[in-house]
């Protein structure tokens, strides 16, 4: 029987869908059955062997990811579990982790800190920690296998007021499409291993 995977994932301008996609491409080349759902269509995660949850940083996690994962935790706390963070900003010095959860990175996302002792406000709130403390708490007991940190997109046409404004106004964000995607291929394909999904 080939193995299931979830791939769950939140979106606010759809660059998140496409990497989800991407991903379940090459976790499907190695034999599993993979369903892609956004988070709020799944109602149950059971009959999966893994999931992998994935979403842009909307200021934190997407709301909508870390829903599911108040929602699932009990059941994804017994499963391989994945995570991939979506993001424009991202500030990691060479020794980061953050309670020694793997992590992988998209070659030359972001910029390393300043000073690796001394970060500023801005460089904390994009660092893995400052991105995954949050996500950690809401579900303590889930240990992820792996964490992924991609670039996203900025596309001025697909966003609301709300949107525009923050990253015209407040990032002061350059449009343009800064996915790897042989980062996030070679990521899902290293995956299917650390998932328990080969043959
Ligand atoms: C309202 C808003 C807030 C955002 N906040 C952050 C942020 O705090 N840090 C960051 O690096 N990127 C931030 N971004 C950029 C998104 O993470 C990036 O554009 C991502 O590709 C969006 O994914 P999506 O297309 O799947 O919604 C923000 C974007 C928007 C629209």
């Amino acid at each position: 029987m080939p193995k299931k995977v979830l791939i769950a994932y939140a979106t606010r301008s759809g660059s998140t869908a496409e990497i989800a996609q991407a991903i379940a491409e090459e976790l499907g080349a190695g034999g599993a059955e993979v369903d892609v759902h956004l988070t709020r269509d799944v109602e149950d995660v059971g009959e999966y062997d893994a999931v992998v949850l994935g979403g842009p940083v909307i200021i934190g996690w997407h709301r909508d990811a870390m829903k599911f994962l108040g929602r699932h935790k009990r059941a994804l706390a017994a499963k391989p579990v994945a995570y991939f963070i979506v993001s424009l900003e991202f500030c990691r010095s060479d020794t980061d982790q953050f309670q020694s959860i793997p992590i992988f990175q998209q070659p030359a996302h972001g910029e390393p800190p300043a000073n690796p002792n001394k970060l500023r406000m801005t460089e904390k709130h994009n660092s893995p920690a400052g991105y995954l403390a949050p996500v950690l708490k809401k579900a303590p007991a889930v240990k992820p296998v792996e964490v992924a940190f991609f670039s996203g997109y900025v596309d001025y046409s697909k966003q609301d007021l709300f949107g525009w404004l923050f990253l015209k106004l407040l990032i002061g964000a350059k449009a343009g499409d800064f996915r790897d995607w042989g980062a996030i291929r070679g990521w899902a394909a290293d995956l299917r291993a650390k998932l328990g999904l080969d043959a």
